[in-house]
């Protein structure tokens, strides 16, 4: 009953199988690999977008990070939720990347951004000449840091925003695929069809062993991406491992459903605890990720039967038995009904 990350499961037989048959022989380094021409054709057919420069990098900070390096200057902004990531999580990795551009963090419901406020501080921001951050880049987050998912038409407004603002949009994509397949829509018409410019595209939360794909629609901005990626010393000299996880991902759609899975799992832990006393969502959950509480007690009996999750807000668990405790539960690829059914049951008691 592991539900603390989905960065906790394993990497899928067929990825783990990929490694083993790439690691045959000898082949070319540092991304010339027969394997990486496969990635690239499967990822422009996958995206519709035939022109796309596509990379891989080891983690999701690396990913975001390098994107939006080639999006935002040393004196520019980059627009982002404040529960984003890249502010609460990457350890300043943006501002590194970037040589200095400035994270102005924004609010919203849901760890969704307010267009109101994009629109609003985004217009404020380089008013006075030479002395302010200048306007940058817009980073949004799908599924975000709160289980939300961004609707294509919220998706298309804040890009428009960003675009009318002289900035470009990157989109946070370490669980492209759980936010793809809760849409129902097309990887096309969640980027580039809507407005972004660089994807992080991940696969280590959804089944890879360590792999991320930087997809950019703008082939112009391919030389600098790559530049930075090796002065930056993420380019992998035995890529063909990188590779190979990638390729048995989008191979067949190997990605989509283990997606599927993670997501059906978390839309039946949400209806399972929703005959528990005193369960309630505090998000709304879009994906594989639930914030959502109930009594104290549930928690007790549950972690007493083994199940791992973190109590969030990071809180330490305290008072009676019938104070009401938050936590998130993420589902994985890997996740089985009868993991989510022993786990309610344990909450149950
Ligand atoms: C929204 C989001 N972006 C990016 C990442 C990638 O992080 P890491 O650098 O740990 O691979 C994560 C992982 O937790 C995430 O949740």
């Amino acid at each position: 009953m592991f539900f603390s990350s989905d960065n906790a499961a394993p990497a899928a037989p067929e990825v783990m199988a990929a490694l083993a048959a790439a690691n045959e022989g000898y082949t070319s380094s540092y991304g010339a690999d027969d394997i990486m021409d496969r990635v690239r054709a499967r990822m422009r057919d996958i995206f519709e977008a035939p022109e796309a420069a596509v990379y891989l990098v080891s983690t999701g900070t690396t990913a975001n990070a390098l994107a939006l390096s080639i999006l935002a200057r040393p004196w520019q902004a980059v627009f982002c939720h404040r529960h984003a990531h890249a502010e609460e999580d990457e350890c300043g990795a943006p501002e590194f990347y970037t040589g200095g551009a400035k994270l102005i963090t924004l609010g919203g419901a849901d760890a969704k951004i307010d267009a109101t406020e994009l629109r609003t501080r985004g217009a404020e921001t380089g008013q006075l000449g030479v002395h302010n951050i200048q306007r940058g880049a817009l980073t949004i987050t799908n599924v975000n840091e709160l289980g939300s998912v961004y609707t294509v038409a919220e998706i298309k407004e804040l890009c428009r925003i960003a675009r009318n603002l002289g900035m470009g949009t990157h989109l946070d994509g370490a669980r492209f695929a759980n936010a793809l397949v809760s849409l129902n829509c097309s990887p096309a018409e969640m980027t580039w069809k809507s407005g972004v410019d660089v994807v992080s595209f991940g696969g280590t939360k959804n089944g890879l062993m360590g792999v991320e794909a930087v997809v950019i629609f703008d082939p112009e901005k391919a030389w600098e991406f790559e530049l930075r990626r090796k002065r930056g010393g993420h380019l992998f000299s035995k890529h063909r491992y990188l590779s190979a996880q990638m390729d048995a991902y989008l191979k067949d759609g190997l990605w989509l459903r283990l997606a599927r899975q993670a997501n059906a799992m978390g839309a039946r832990l949400e209806a399972e605890l929703g005959h528990v006393d005193g369960f309630r969502m505090v998000h709304p959950r879009h994906a594989n990720m639930l914030f959502c509480g109930f009594p104290q007690a549930g928690h007790k009996r549950a972690q007493d039967a083994g199940a791992m999750y973190y109590p969030w807000p990071n809180k330490a668990p305290s008072g009676g038995s019938e104070v009401f405790l938050t936590c998130r539960l993420v589902t994985s690829w890997c996740t089985t009904t009868e993991e989510v059914d022993r786990f309610v049951a344990a909450v149950r008691g």
